[in-house]
């Protein structure tokens, strides 16, 4: 469906917006049905903003944003990529279920807001540093609406880590 165009850092945050709705449905949703679906509503935005970020933001920030906090930001994903993997994997009726939801939200709320921060965030240091955003937002909004119809189809795959070798689901 056409949208109006967003330009990166608009499109970035909408992401985390939709998200961090995501996770407050989750809290207060009741039963497995519910949570379940919300978790995998949660799984696939997740993996889809890591990876067009990945893919297409991080790379443009690379040797225009403090060069520790791009590192920071790639562990970070790896982290969240493996609870991903655990949500995935499992249902609402394991043990640490919830417990798995929640503190992904909470990673995911410290990463956005270094991603946020006015000043030394990252986006704020990217756009200070003169990226194009309308053309990565452009490159990004074509790479998740790719993602997302493939995802769909075949489901999600196994989240890959860049910075470290991940245990996979037990
Ligand atoms: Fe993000
Ligand atoms: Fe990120």
């Amino acid at each position: 469906m056409a949208q109006a165009p967003m330009d990166a850092i608009a499109l970035l945050k909408a992401d985390h917006r939709k998200v961090e709705d995501l996770f407050a449905k989750f809290e207060s949703a009741k039963g497995d049905g519910a949570k379940r679906k919300l978790a995998e509503q949660i799984c696939m935005e997740l993996t889809i903003h890591t990876q067009i970020e990945e893919d297409i933001f991080y790379p443009a920030c690379e040797g225009k944003v403090e060069e520790d906090l791009l590192k920071e930001a790639y562990v970070e994903h790896d982290g969240a990529k493996v609870l991903i993997a655990q949500i995935e994997a499992g249902g609402p009726d394991d043990e640490f279920y919830d417990a798995k939801v929640k503190v992904l939200s909470e990673e995911i709320e410290h990463h956005v807001e270094e991603e946020e921060k006015r000043v030394e965030g990252m986006f704020a240091q990217a756009k200070k540093a003169g990226l194009d955003m309308d053309a990565l937002g452009e490159q990004m909004a074509a790479e998740k609406e790719r993602l997302m119809s493939r995802y769909k189809k075949d489901g999600l795959p196994t989240p890959k880590t860049t910075t470290f070798t991940a245990p996979g689901p037990a």
